[in-house]
């Protein structure tokens, strides 16, 4: 076969050719493959751990991105190589064009298309998600109990979001449930939340709270459980086998559960460093690019596309600063500082 057979060719949108490169990687030899893209910071709901308590954080929506400048991003991540796109939020199905932009991504070739939502409104939107391309979704489900989810989420009705996921489930086929650990709050509730993960056939999720921000940094000081505590509690009712890490299956330890075929992960982000094989980057609904969760700084690519950059100039400004920028790792501690990172910005 000779080397050109092995190159794609540029990759066409509208009038614009897109030069694809060799593949994006950073200063430690990781290859970047995965984009999370917030829409919006917008959120209609308020979880603790997210918005700082009394403020209700909306963003405005002209703040926001335009669906020409996301669509050229997505063409320039995806020309460099970035095969697998989330978008997240504050909370993505607020944005009014998230539909267009999943298709958008389908025709622009990404192998997968995932979402993740706090699930208000994906049992009306689930079908037409599904049809524009959309593969899974993570719905946030922190409590069972419809009292204590109202005070987790500030507000949140537990029966649209578990609505919610059911019509995902049926559409997608499989969705997974995403949980953060609280130890005041729902450490109780392990159990019961495994028990309705097996009973419905999703996968669930574990994650430690972060020190993003100031509401992220209270939840690590007052609630923070090790998802080895989780892990335990749940092995001594279930049989857990240890799943090999997959390439693209991101940081959390898999497990399956005897007899199901559903999936339990644990994201330990404070007592299990994961960024050695970290293979992510963040764009802000506002237009930065994100090394890292732990880290504040970014590139201004809203101000780079104002500037006028031709497709080429984009991505090798885009792969300059991955390969000089990315940090090693995010560097949390459970005792340490807030890191100056909104979550509703950069989206998990
Ligand atoms: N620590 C851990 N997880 C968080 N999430 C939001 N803020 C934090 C935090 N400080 C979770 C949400 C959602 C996903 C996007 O990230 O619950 O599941
Ligand atoms: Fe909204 Fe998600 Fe933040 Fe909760 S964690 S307030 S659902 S963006």
């Amino acid at each position: 076969m000779s080397v050109s057979a092995l190159v794609e060719p540029p990759l066409e949108v509208g009038a614009r050719t897109f030069p694809r490169s060799q593949t994006l990687t950073d200063g430690f030899g990781r290859t970047l493959t995965y984009l999370r893209v917030s829409l919006t910071e917008r959120c209609q709901m308020r979880c603790g751990y997210c918005t700082p308590t009394g403020r209700v954080m909306r963003g405005a929506r002209d703040e926001d991105l335009r669906t020409i400048e996301i669509n050229r991003l997505l063409a320039t991540f995806r020309a460099l190589g970035i095969r697998h796109v989330r978008f997240t939020g504050g909370e993505p199905l607020l944005h009014p064009h998230l539909t267009d932009h999943i298709a958008e991504a389908r025709a622009l070739g990404f192998s997968r298309i995932s979402l993740t939502t706090n699930g208000d409104l994906l049992a009306r939107k689930a079908q037409a998600l599904a049809a524009a391309g959309l593969h899974d979704a993570n719905v946030s489900v922190d409590s069972l109990d419809p009292a204590r989810f109202r005070d987790i989420t500030g507000g949140g009705d537990l029966g649209r979001v578990l609505a919610g996921l059911e019509a995902a489930r049926r559409v997608l086929g499989r969705v997974k449930m995403n949980t953060v650990l609280l130890c005041t709050r729902n450490l109780g509730e392990l159990p019961r939340l495994v028990a309705f993960a097996l009973a419905h056939n999703y996968d669930i999720r574990f994650i430690e709270t972060m020190p993003l921000g100031a509401a992220g940094a209270a939840a690590v000081a007052f609630d923070f459980v090790a998802a080895e505590v989780a892990r335990a509690m749940i092995a001594e009712r279930y049989r857990l086998r240890p799943l090999p890490s997959a390439p693209d299956a991101g940081p959390a330890r898999r497990y399956a559960v005897e007899g199901s075929t559903i999936e339990i992960g644990f994201i330990s982000p404070l007592s299990q460093a994961f960024c050695e094989t970290c293979n992510r980057l963040r764009l802000t609904s506002r237009g930065r690019l994100v090394y890292c969760l732990g880290r504040s700084e970014g590139l201004d690519l809203r101000a780079a596309l104002d500037q006028g950059l031709a497709p080429d100039e984009l991505s090798s400004l885009i792969r300059t600063h991955v390969a000089r920028d990315k940090p090693r790792g995010h560097g949390f501690t459970p005792e340490g500082r807030a890191v100056p990172v909104r979550m509703m910005a950069v989206g998990g």
